[in-house]
């Protein structure tokens, strides 16, 4: 069963930027703009515990802070050791100027 929060609102992160959401009750979750479209994946690092939010992001690639290991966070892929477990991403919808995912 999933429950539907809200993400942020679309002119909370500017294109090129990522967003750090914490919502109580529910995973640490990272916003990012990719011209204009916002992607959202876990904020949480898949190698050890890590922020992603604390990291870099360019493009569509977010790099932890810790050890450098990368995800695509359009499709959540490891795409640098030592991450290689893939990150978990959540659908973004709109309603209206709000943002949404849905929580399993
Ligand atoms: Fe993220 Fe190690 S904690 S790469």
């Amino acid at each position: 069963m999933s429950s539907r929060v809200r993400l942020c609102a679309r002119g909370d992160v500017e294109p090129g930027q990522m967003l750090r959401v914490d919502i109580a009750g529910v995973p640490p979750l990272a916003a990012f703009n990719i011209d204009g479209e916002i992607h959202c994946t876990s904020n949480l690092c898949t190698h050890q515990f890590a922020i992603l939010t604390d990291g870099f992001f360019e493009d569509d690639v977010v790099e932890c802070p810790l050890h450098g290991g990368c995800f695509n966070v359009r499709t959540g892929a490891a795409l640098e050791f030592p991450c290689k477990t893939p990150l978990r991403t959540y659908p973004v919808t709109a309603v209206g100027e709000d943002l949404y995912v849905d929580i399993e």
